[in-house]
């Protein structure tokens, strides 16, 4: 099978961490005889720039088509005064509704070597290793009726959580899916004391797993007391499964557990195309950071893997993905820095392209 890859850097720092993706997807054609079909195209305030548009149609349809597209970063201060419709996030939100990504997977992993970075004591947070699974495409963001209104004399605030169980059960599934590649554990987490709408996640995700996934690990956990045990003893987790809003909260919590916006991957995935893969887009949790673009000084760590999740949840090479994430571990190990992530021991930060380098040695 071929792999087909459709590379999006974006506004901003986008272009300059995904050119280290780019000397990684070189590395992996020579050294490892994995081969990329790679196609590159505009997004965001790029895109604008060019035709006018956040994402144009024919970038659209070859998202369609690809195994997986790869996104840098998108917005900027330039673009800050155009019409909502045009924003560069449009293009990115327009992707993932398209494409209908309704699992959103952001893993929180800290590196032994960063640990002393968290705001929790090194013991909490070294070797952790665990996976939000948030829906993305449904829940309060998007259920109707929603609105300002006019009620008794005063304006109310309208939103409306709201979920099927066709769209509980589909992103339930994704989830039970990776804990079986993971820790095979799931923790469920909603509000069903408060919710009904939780209470109806509750009773699906219990029955996908009591029907198709009796051999994964089940809990289930309110929301609230969710956030507090993700501070409190977070390896308790492996898989964390919630909805659109909770799991919008939980990964930032999950995040910062672990240090720098630069280490932070993600990945959203639809439902399996043709050839079995799902539809997928992988990107850095961060976004353009205007503030250092241009100066070599961001750090690729995040957008790299992103890629090694594409490697493992896109292109079935679970073992080469590991290789480049162990590889990114050693050269955190030994020391190498970029400017975000230097503690207090001091020392001199190395730039974005360095840090490139240092990965495909380490992978040599
Ligand atoms: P940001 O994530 O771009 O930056 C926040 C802070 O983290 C900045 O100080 C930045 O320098 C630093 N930072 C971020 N990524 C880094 C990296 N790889 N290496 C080193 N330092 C890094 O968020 P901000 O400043 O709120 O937004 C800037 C622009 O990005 C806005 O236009 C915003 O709309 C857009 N944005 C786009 C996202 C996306 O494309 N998915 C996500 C978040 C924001
Ligand atoms: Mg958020």
């Amino acid at each position: 099978m071929t792999n087909t890859l459709l590379i999006l850097p974006g506004d901003g720092i986008g272009p300059e961490v995904m050119a280290e993706v780019h000397r990684i997807i070189d590395w992996y054609g020579t050294k490892r005889d994995l081969k990329f079909d790679v196609t590159e195209d505009l997004v965001g305030g790029a895109a604008y720039d060019a035709h006018g548009k956040p994402l144009s149609d024919a970038t659209m349809a070859k998202a369609q088509e690809v195994d997986a597209v790869l996104l840098g970063a998108v917005g900027g201060p330039q673009y800050d005064k155009l019409d909502f419709s045009l924003k560069p996030e449009r293009g990115l939100l327009r992707l993932r509704k398209e494409m209908d990504l309704f699992a959103n997977l952001r893993p929180a992993q800290c590196f032994d070597a960063l640990a002393d970075f968290s705001s929790l004591k090194r013991d909490v947070v070294s070797g952790l290793d665990i996976m939000i699974v948030r829906e993305l495409t449904s829940g309060i963001y998007f259920g109707e009726p929603r609105g300002i209104i006019e009620e008794g004399g005063q304006r109310v605030g309208l939103n409306t959580q709201r979920y099927t169980e066709a769209e509980i059960d589909r992103v339930a599934r994704s989830a039970f899916e990776l804990a079986r590649k993971r820790g095979n554990k799931v923790c469920s987490m909603e509000k069903a004391n408060v919710m009904e709408s939780g209470i109806l996640w509750r009773e699906v995700v219990q029955k996908v797993h009591d029907e198709s996934y009796p051999d994964v690990e089940l809990s289930h956990m309110y929301a609230d007391a969710g956030g507090m045990q993700l501070c409190r003893w977070p390896k308790q987790f492996d898989v964390i499964l919630t909805d659109n809003l909770f799991g919008d909260l939980l990964s930032d919590v999950a995040a910062m557990l672990t240090g720098s916006l630069g280490m932070l991957p993600s990945a959203s995935l639809g439902a399996p195309m043709e050839n079995g893969r799902p539809k997928a887009m992988y990107e850095p949790v961060h976004g353009s950071a205007p503030d250092i673009a241009g100066q070599g000084k961001a750090n690729p760590i995040a957008c790299i893997l992103s890629f090694a999740m594409a490697l493992r949840y896109s292109f079935d090479e679970g073992a080469e993905a590991t290789r480049l994430e162990k590889a990114v571990e050693k050269v955190l190990a030994d020391g190498v820095r970029t400017a975000d992530l230097m503690g207090a021991e001091g020392g001199t930060p190395v730039s974005t392209s360095r840090m490139g380098d240092a990965i495909l040695a380490a992978l040599d």
